[in-house]
């Protein structure tokens, strides 16, 4: 018999990952705050719970992507007391290393098993099942779950210790957040000083400093569109949570601050649910003193 699954948390990404996973017949049980949000995965065929508990009862594997640490460690109370012994517990959020290695030790103590398995690439890689998906945590529990987390990946990185996945992915978040900082700098000055920002983006795609992220945000930056993709907030989130990951570490990482204060004011100006990439705005509003 398949494993059951539950999915928990139908946001942006929750809701195409699980997409995904009906797509390649997974039978799937799902639970969002927001009901509504369940409503295109039970009209596929998804059985909807009345709980993530109740979710948690009737799974062998329950998967979450939630947007903060705090929601994860809240919702994993309830996650863990639906749980069978040997049950385990999917985390795909982008959240701290304190809060998965806590997490590892608090499942173990109560027989079942958590493994941290966030994921790089957006709603479209997600709905395709292209994520590169970065499995931290016990080998036998990650090997029960590489079917389901193969459905949704094109590529699984696997991690003894589960602090391992999660700090790749704020590095990587890291590099996402430097590259849109030096991205919407350089449209900012290309347009105060006559320069068109879309020969600066065509000079980039011939050279060697290309990367596609700026070939796909740049134009719709450029546009003024900053439909989300992923929320300006999450970004703020994952700045901290870098921030915080290198002073635990005493590692210095100047350049997070400044990019911790960016988007703050982004939030602070009401942008926190736009993309990520209207941090543009802020630095347009800026004058320096
Ligand atoms: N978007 C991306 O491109 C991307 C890529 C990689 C990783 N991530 C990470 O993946 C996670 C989810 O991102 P997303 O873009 O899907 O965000 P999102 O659209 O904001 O979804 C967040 C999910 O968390 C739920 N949630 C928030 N507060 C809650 C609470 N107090 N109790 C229960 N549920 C709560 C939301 O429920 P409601 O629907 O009720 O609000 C929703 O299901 C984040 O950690 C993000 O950093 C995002």
């Amino acid at each position: 018999m398949s494993a059951q699954i539950g999915f928990v948390g139908l946001g942006l990404m929750g809701s195409a990952m699980a997409g995904r996973l009906m797509d390649k017949r997974f039978p799937l049980t799902v639970w969002n705050r927001t009901k509504d949000k369940a409503e295109p995965l039970v009209r596929r065929g998804a059985k909807l719970a009345k709980s993530a508990r109740d979710l948690a009862m009737s799974s062998d594997i329950v998967i979450t992507m939630l947007s903060t640490p705090e929601v994860v460690e809240a919702l994993s109370d309830e996650i863990l007391s639906g749980l069978a012994p040997g049950g385990i517990h999917v985390d795909c959020s982008t959240i701290s290393p304190r809060i998965t290695t806590a997490l590892t030790r608090m499942y173990i103590e109560k027989g079942s098993l958590f493994i941290h398995a966030p994921v790089l690439g957006s709603i479209t890689q997600a709905a395709e099942g292209s994520l590169l998906i970065f499995a931290g945590g016990d080998r036998s529990a990650r090997e029960k779950v590489r079917p389901v987390l193969d459905a949704m990946a094109k590529k699984v990185f696997v991690f003894e210790n589960v602090a391992e996945a999660t700090h790749i992915k704020l590095l990587c978040n890291f590099f996402i957040a430097s590259m849109i900082g030096t991205l919407s700098q350089s449209i900012a000055f290309a347009r105060s000083s006559g320069v068109n920002p879309t020969a600066l983006l065509e000079v980039i795609s011939l050279s060697s400093l290309n990367a596609p992220m700026y070939q796909s945000k740049g134009p719709s930056m450029i546009a003024g569109e900053f439909a989300p993709r992923f929320f300006l907030e999450h970004m703020l989130k994952d700045v901290r949570l870098m921030e915080e990951a290198a002073k635990d570490r005493a590692v210095s990482m100047p350049v997070v601050p400044v990019l911790r204060k960016l988007f703050e004011e982004g939030v602070q100006q009401g942008l926190a649910k736009l993309d990520y990439s209207a941090i543009l705005k802020v630095l347009e509003q800026k004058k320096p003193r």
